[in-house]
Order: C-alpha cells, then sequence, then structure tokens
C-alpha cells in the first residue's frame, strides 16, 4: 500500500508533537489507515535548534514554500502560525501544486479562510484544521460529521487555555495575569503574540470558523465584539467568587431575528456549573442542535500532546481518503454573514 506522505512547516510546541506522535505510533495509524503514515520532509527556521526530537531521517527545507511544492509529499502540514507571510504563502502553494493541507493556524484561516476553500475547492482539495479550534477536542469533526444532519442553533463556550489558565489561577493563587504568562509558555499554550490570547483574538479567531460550520456563512472575523480579560483584575474575580460566580472568556454564536450574533467576553458563570468548573488549559465546547438538543465537549484546549492529536486526526482522515469540505460544505456555497451587532458596553 502507498505512504501517506506529510511534508511539515513548524517545528515547535505543535510540530514536535505531530513528528512524536508519528514516530511512536507508526503501526498504529498503518492498522487504523490501511496505509503507511510517513513524515518526508520538514521546515523551521533554525536547522541548528535541538527540538528534543530526531529529524534525521527527513529531508531539510529553510523555506516552506519550496516544501509545500515538494513532489514527494502528499499532504502538506502548516504548523508555523501567521495570518499572513509564510503560514499563508505556504498554504497557498501547497494546493496550487495539488496537495492537501492540514494546520493549527486559526489565525490564518479566519482571515483568509474563504479564500483558501476556494483556492482547495478549484484544486480538488482539502484543508482540515481540527487542531485550530479548542486543542485536542474533536469539536470540527463533531460539526461537520457527527452532528451533521442537525440544524445548529447555537455554539457556545471558553475556547482559549491561557485565558482559561490565568482566570482559574488568579483564583487559586491570588496572582496577577502578568505572572502567569511565564507558566503557560511553558506548558507551550501561547501564541507567538500573546496579546492575542489575553485579548480574545485567538479565542475569536476559532469562534468565527465554529460559526461558519455551524451556520454555512463565510468565516467573519470582523463581525465578532471581541473583549479580553486584561481588565480583569483579583478584585473582580474574589468579588465574582463571594457572589458564587467565576469569571470565564466566553464564546457565543447563534443566529438571530436581527442575523448572526457572535461575541467574545469575560462573563460571569455559576461557580458550580460546568463552565464554573472548568480548570486550567481546558476547554469546553456547548453545541447546540434541532435533532440532537445540547452535546457539552470537554477537553484540554492547548499544549503539545493535545493540539498534536487533533493535527493526527486530520491526517488518518486524509490516509483514509476522507474528503469533507474545508467548512463542512463547499466553499462557494457559503452564504454571507450579516451580523447582529449587541454592542458592548
Ligand atoms: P511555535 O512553538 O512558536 O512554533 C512555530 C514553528 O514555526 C517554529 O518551529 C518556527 O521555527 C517555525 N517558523 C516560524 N516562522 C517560520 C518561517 N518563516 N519559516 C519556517 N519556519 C517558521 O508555535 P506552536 O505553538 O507550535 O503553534 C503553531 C501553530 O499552531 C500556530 O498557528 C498556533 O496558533 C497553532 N496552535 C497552537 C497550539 C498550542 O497549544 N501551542 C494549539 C492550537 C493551535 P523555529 O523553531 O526555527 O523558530
Ligand atoms: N494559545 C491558544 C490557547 C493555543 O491558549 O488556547 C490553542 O489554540
Amino acid at each position: 500500500t502507498q505512504a501517506l506522505r506529510l511534508g511539515i512547516a513548524g517545528l515547535g510546541t505543535v510540530g514536535v508533537g505531530v513528528v512524536r506522535i508519528v514516530r511512536r505510533h507508526a503501526d498504529l495509524l498503518q492498522a487504523r489507515t490501511g496505509r503507511p503514515v510517513e513524515i518526508v520532509a520538514v521546515s523551521a527556521r533554525d536547522p541548528n535548534k535541538d527540538r528534543g526530537v530526531s529529524l534525521s531521517d527527513y529531508a531539510w527545507e529553510t523555506d516552506p514554500v519550496a516544501l509545500a511544492k515538494r513532489d514527494d509529499i502528499d499532504v502538506f502540514v502548516e504548523l508555523m502560525g501567521g495570518e499572513n507571510g509564510p503560514a499563508k504563502a505556504s498554504v497557498e502553494a501547497a494546493l496550487a501544486s495539488g496537495k492537501d493541507v492540514v494546520t493549527a493556524n486559526k489565525a490564518l484561516l479566519a482571515i483568509h479562510g474563504q479564500d483558501l476553500a476556494e483556492k482547495a475547492e478549484a484544486t480538488g482539495r482539502v484543508i482540515r484544521f481540527e487542531a485550530a479550534v479548542a486543542g485536542g477536542i474533536p469539536v470540527i469533526k463533531s460539526l461537520t460529521e457527527g452532528l451533521a444532519g442537525n440544524e445548529i442553533t447555537r455554539v457556545m463556550g471558553v475556547m482559549n487555555g491561557t485565558c482559561n489558565y490565568i482566570l482559574t489561577r488568579m483564583q487559586s493563587q491570588e496572582l496577577g495575569y502578568n505572572a502567569l504568562f511565564e507558566e503557560c509558555a511553558q506548558l507551550g499554550y501561547l501564541e507567538a503574540d500573546p496579546n492575542l490570547d489575553v485579548g480574545g483574538i485567538d479565542a475569536a479567531h476559532k469562534l468565527a470558523l465554529l460559526s461558519s460550520i455551524a451556520f454555512g456563512t463565510k468565516p467573519n472575523f470582523d463581525g465578532i465584539e471581541i473583549e479580553g480579560i486584561q481588565q480583569i483584575s483579583l478584585d473582580d474575580i474574589h468579588q465574582a467568587h463571594d457572589m458564587g460566580y467565576r469569571i470565564k472568556l466566553l464564546g457565543l454564536a447563534q443566529r438571530t431575528a436581527r442575523g448572526l450574533e457572535q461575541r467574545m467576553q469575560p462573563c460571569l458563570v455559576p461557580s458550580n456549573s460546568p463552565l464554573g468548573q472548568l480548570e486550567g488549559g481546558t476547554n469546553m465546547v456547548v453545541i447546540e442542535g434541532d435533532a440532537v438538543e445540547q452535546v457539552v465537549l470537554r477537553g484540554p484546549g492547548a499544549g503539545e500532546g493535545p493540539t498534536a492529536s487533533a493535527v493526527m486526526g486530520d491526517v488518518c482522515d486524509l490516509a483514509r481518503g476522507l474528503q469533507i469540505p474545508t467548512f463542512g460544505r463547499p466553499a462557494t456555497s457559503l452564504q454571507e454573514a450579516t451580523p447582529a451587532r449587541t454592542g458592548l458596553p
């Protein structure tokens, strides 16, 4: 049987996690997909960095675009990050040269997803991005496959591990969130620009992607009302606690009579509710559909293992020949979203 051949661009937290899984679970991956899954070539900025994993079996490409165009790969795995620059250029190059793409890059897809999905469709390829939303939780697979028979009415939840970690540690340790940045960095949670995390932008990128899949609309990041956690003080957290609440950065997307409502903002939730009990880097996504009623998904939202797990789920689907369109339906059928602005205070 022909192997599925991967080219991986980006060997940081997530990229190294993917290399580790491919090496550790070679037999398991072959048994599950019916064919070997192999890494052929890799790319990162610094060829001399010790990444704690052997890369000597793989070809090295300094330029991720050159990697994306290689004839000896079937799937381009983009794990560099950034909404423009090498991530966008290399994904476009991969699609143009007939490769499927797996990425964890929510910023890229929230901003350029429609264009990239149309490009993928034009060349008969797909972009898979399970790892881009809620880390190890298979939320995209749930929406596009398991819940495909539902009209989705609402998607909500906690979608940023860094913010949840900082808010819960502030609660229990009386530390300001600046002091917790280093812990999040050690855990591999932070975006290259951590302002995206604490500013609610990263979680909003994820919400834009979930909305698109849930409601059949073009990803509309600009239509999201966003407020981050930078202004939350220890006093706020303690006052909430005294009233029986916790503060969570909560995302919500739902259809209303005025249009698509999308919000990402700190909210009070009862301390004893499942959302209130969510600790550390854990994420929770609640999906409501007309037939299923409500599904609650909970799991690790960031970090090496969980994120690489989601990347590999996509890789395995491609190894099996499963070609689900990028946003769960043809890109050309996605509607323009009409934002229902509610006006945050
Ligand atoms: P990271 O640790 O900073 O790693 C980024 C990697 O990309 C590094 O290996 C870096 O090379 C490489 N890179 C950056 N610019 C490059 C360029 N111009 N050319 C070639 N290589 C380049 O980031 P990460 O945490 O793994 O995140 C990667 C992606 O996954 C991002 O889109 C992020 O949003 C997403 N994601 C992350 C997590 C998480 O928990 N970390 C979870 C879900 C999604 P060097 O190592 O040589 O500098
Ligand atoms: N920075 C992101 C977070 C990584 O903290 O949730 C996972 O997407």
